[in-house]
């Protein structure tokens, strides 16, 4: 559900005296962040949709000049068709059901696909025809300083990423290599690292790269996280490329997510309960703040008293999510006035990436209010 447009979250919360968690998208951000990324990374730009798909998101990128898409399932494929005719889908998930293959390439008229086993390419093959048809390999990178090693369920090894690539380069398509140093990579070092494993890959392989996709994994600035600039992961990616004999014509590609969105979304949540230094909330790991537990992430808060003004002194309050489950608790304290009480707004900052993304409907609680921070009017 999507409501009106608001100055500040300060300014939603009066107006809408909200007992429900309420996403603010801030549109100006989002479009800042983006044209940042589009600006420096020299190569197509397309967008993980599924670290945050909600539409408000999906078209700022858009509006910011986001026209190539990552998606990872048939139902991000035909969001992103049906949302964006003129852009493409690109379907970057290395196991994808036969139908969904299928479905994606004559429906939606996708032509690029990832695999990272022989039995997926024959899969490919098989379900389009073999025509017209793009296929990167994806490659295993090792792990090396992100919060989310993804190249432990997915990727090739050196050996079988040359044999995919002559496999692909035999079966007369056009190919690719990707990777993805994992997600909420603070190392630059990480994509140089990555390179030079393909450049071992290219020189046994001796096939033509037409694509190479370096991923995602660009950081977000999480409390706690000393994170590079960017311009640092983009140096590493040049010096990195430099060692590669690519075509003239390889397109370079990236798959940001996180980076992009992260700073883009506020989330208001409200206490329902005080208990000593314990906080119960209306938004728990089950929903918006699972990426907490999972990737250990720390995220700015600050209080909104419902009345009275806010203590100077602070407390580290635990706080519980809205569930009855037990293990819904943030594993790091949040660090608030201590007059902090029942009614009182907590405002979560940088909650842009898998946020919404991960929510479940677990236990009857979904947060799903969506609101636009004019961040010009405040
Ligand atoms: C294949 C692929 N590409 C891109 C991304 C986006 O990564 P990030 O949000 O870390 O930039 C992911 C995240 O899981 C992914 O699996």
């Amino acid at each position: 559900m999507t409501e009106a447009r608001h100055s500040s979250p300060e300014a939603m919360i009066k107006t809408l005296v909200p007992s429900y968690p309420v996403y603010c998208v801030r549109p100006k951000t989002l479009r800042e962040a983006t044209e940042r990324f589009l600006d420096r990374f020299h190569g197509r730009v397309l967008y993980a949709v599924k670290c945050n798909p909600h539409p408000l998101i999906l078209k700022g990128l858009y509006d910011a000049g986001i026209r190539h898409f990552d998606t990872a399932s048939l139902a991000e494929v035909a969001l992103i068709r049906e949302l964006f005719p003129d852009a493409r889908a690109y379907f970057n998930h290395p196991v994808k059901m036969r139908a969904h293959i299928n479905t994606a390439y004559r429906v939606y008229d996708v032509r690029h696909f990832v695999v990272d086993h022989e039995a997926e390419l024959a899969k490919v093959i098989d379900e389009t025809g073999g025509q017209d048809v793009d296929i990167l390999v994806r490659m295993a990178t090792p792990e090396a300083g992100a919060a989310f090693h993804l190249s432990a369920k997915f990727g090739a090894t050196p050996q079988s990423c040359v044999e995919l690539l002559q496999a692909v380069h035999k079966a007369g398509l056009r190919a690719g290599l990707a990777f993805h140093v994992g997600s909420q990579c603070v190392n630059p070092g990480a994509f140089g690292t990555a390179l030079g494993v393909a450049r071992d890959v290219l020189t046994a392989a001796k096939v033509e790269l037409h694509y190479l996709d370096v991923g995602g994994g660009f950081p977000a600035a999480y409390l706690g996280v000393d994170v590079p600039p960017l311009e640092t992961f983009f140096a590493a990616i040049e010096q990195g490329l430099k060692a590669l004999k690519l075509r003239r014509d390889c397109v370079l590609m990236a798959e940001p997510g996180r980076i992009l969105v992260a700073d883009s979304c506020t989330l208001v949540t409200q206490i329902a309960l005080r208990k000593d230094s314990r906080l119960y909330i209306n938004d728990g790991v089950y929903h918006s703040l699972s990426e907490t537990v999972h990737g250990g992430t720390r995220l700015p808060v600050r209080l909104i008293k419902q009345r009275g003004a806010a203590s100077k002194q602070m407390t580290d309050f635990t706080v519980y999510g809205p569930t009855c489950d037990s293990t819904d608790v943030l594993p790091t304290p949040f660090a608030l006035p201590d007059n902090a009480a029942e009614g009182d707004w907590i405002v979560i900052d940088r909650i842009g990436a898998y946020s919404n993304a991960l929510s479940t409907n677990f236990n009857g609680f979904h947060p799903e209010t969506f609101v636009e921070i004019d961040e010009t009017a405040a």
